[in-house]
């Protein structure tokens, strides 16, 4: 099974018509399609789409990590899950960069796990972290505080590796690098938690781009931000995972 997800970020778009000019007709049922648009709209499209499509499920950009209680503007993974959600990114670089440390994102973790939710954990260096050669220990030193505390691993998880400076840059990573990667995260998790979990990647990812990232060893999908917002492109992609 692949996956492939939309991070529609805080993007206007309207979804009737995005749906309208998405043909999902030639895409394989082996590729596990989530969209993840913003919370005003999860309840609205979780209602929608089993009527035309059926297999794509909804996932939130973010969660409490708390499940209830006196936390203002917050949304629990419960009520997530409530309305029909199935997923919830976790630590992309765009919440991390607003604050959330390696502690709440575990606990986000363990939440998303406790409320039935597939967590996507995002994790990557940045631009100077990568230039100094320190892509292994920065990707090791999130992997230990984000993943090992958690709890109870029988939930779903989702990998995606999503370097910072091929985010939105419209650069996507070179073949090796993503491969080295792949690796160091799939021997990471074998060796700690005794178990395989599936990485994907993240980082302009194109119709174009995604022909090469599909064919890279250890890579079950990807996370698409920018691409995803043009139903036309983000079918390509799906069917570059199935060559
Ligand atoms: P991008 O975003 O595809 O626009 O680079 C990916 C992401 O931020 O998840």
């Amino acid at each position: 099974m692949k996956h492939l997800i939309a991070n529609w970020k805080m993007n206007f778009l309207n979804f009737d018509e995005w749906l309208k000019d998405f043909d999902h007709n030639n895409i394989s049922e082996e590729i596990q399609i989530v969209i993840c648009p913003n919370y005003l709209e999860i309840k609205y499209i979780c209602k929608t789409l089993p009527k035309t499509h059926k297999k794509i499920l909804i996932g939130a950009q973010n969660l409490s990590s708390e499940i209830e209680g006196p936390f203002t503007g917050q949304i629990s993974g419960r009520m997530l899950r409530k309305i029909g959600a199935s997923h919830s990114i976790v630590g992309h670089s765009e919440s991390r960069l607003l604050g959330e440390d390696d502690e709440t994102i575990a606990n986000k973790m363990n939440t998303a796990l406790e409320c039935e939710l597939t967590p996507i954990l995002c994790i990557g260096e940045n631009q100077e972290e990568y230039s100094k050669g320190s892509t292994e220990k920065k990707l090791k030193h999130q992997l230990t505080e984000n993943l090992l505390p958690i709890q109870n691993l029988s939930g779903n998880i989702l990998i995606a590796y999503e370097p910072i400076y091929a985010i939105g840059s419209g650069i996507a990573v070179q073949k090796e690098h993503l491969k080295e990667v792949s690796l160091l995260i799939k021997n990471f998790v074998r060796d700690n938690l005794a178990t395989d979990l599936t990485v994907i990647y993240g980082g302009s990812v194109t119709s174009e781009s995604a022909i090469d990232l599909a064919k890279v060893d250890g890579i079950d999908g990807f996370l698409v931000g920018n691409a995803s917002l043009d139903p036309k492109e983000f079918a390509n992609i799906a069917l570059s995972l199935e060559r």
